[in-house]
């Protein structure tokens, strides 16, 4: 068997925000190279703080967090842009400028390589064929022209996952992509995004609420809960006894 390379590895991190709310309580846990590692936990369990740490967006109070090799704490400067390269990062409220063409945001996923010649929308040649070949492969082809406020959630969502796969990063986080979305639009998000992932050798976290879509698209998960990792595992692990642990907690009913 091929031995796993670890490209994330988090160790002992701590973040509490002002006042007091200790949001990660030491999570410790590795991220291998090419998997979809899903992110599961109740609300407020802490996933979106960790995708936040992950990319330098929050400072971490201690601990850990090494993406391919550089500590992310402290980053500044140069150093601090090329993390955000080398990280995408998708939301739930899909964050792409509705105003403009399908195509147009797609290749603003190419903007930290190009300074101003991108903000004048002088992308190569190279970069536009990119752009329409990814965005065929999330099946928007017939959308390119068309102003992303034309589209629906689903197709909205895709548009921010090609965008994100055009800035080639290493790892791609995805905060509760689909949280927003109806089940068919979800399934169909989650499937395209784990296979451009695959195809384009890019390790992804992604955060869910819903189990099922954990189990489906995963190849491996962790649970967090308050702050806590208390599941790590295969999709074939998480049963219902996990599932209750997680957001259950049956001490916090007495
Ligand atoms: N900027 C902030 N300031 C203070 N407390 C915060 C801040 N952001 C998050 N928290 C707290 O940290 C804890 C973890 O929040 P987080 O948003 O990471 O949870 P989550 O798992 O993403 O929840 P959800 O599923 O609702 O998105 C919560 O108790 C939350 O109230
Ligand atoms: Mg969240």
């Amino acid at each position: 068997m091929k031995q796993k390379d670890v490209l994330i590895k988090i160790s002992d991190l701590k973040k509490s925000f002002p006042g007091g709310t200790e949001a990660l309580k030491g999570v410790s846990f590795d991220v291998y190279r090419g998997e979809l590692l899903v992110i599961v936990g109740a609300s407020g369990a802490g996933k979106s703080t960790l995708l936040r740490c992950i990319n330098g967006l929050s400072a971490i109070s201690s601990g850990s967090i090494v993406v391919d090799g550089i500590e992310v704490n402290g980053l500044k400067g140069k150093k601090l842009r090329q993390l955000r390269t080398d990280v995408g990062m998708i939301f739930q409220s899909f964050n792409i400028v509705n105003r403009k063409r399908v195509i147009d945001n797609a290749l603003h996923g190419r903007l930290a390589y190009y300074g101003l010649r991108g903000v004048l929308g002088l992308y190569s040649f190279e970069d536009k064929k990119k752009a329409f070949e990814i965005l065929a492969r999330l099946d928007l082809e017939k959308q390119v022209a068309k102003r992303a406020d034309q589209l629906s959630g689903g197709q909205k969502q895709r548009v921010a996952i090609a965008r994100a796969i055009m800035q080639e990063p290493k790892v791609l986080l995805a905060d509760e992509p689909v949280a927003s979305l109806d089940p068919g639009a979800s399934s169909k998000v989650l499937g395209y995004l784990h296979k451009i992932c695959q195809e384009e050798d890019i390790t992804a976290i992604v955060s869910l609420h819903q189990i099922d879509y954990a189990r489906n698209y995963a190849d491996r998960i962790i649970g967090l809960t308050e702050g806590v990792v208390t599941f790590e595992g295969g999709p074939e692990d998480l049963d219902d006894e996990a599932i209750q642990e997680l957001y259950f907690n049956e001490e916090e009913e007495e």
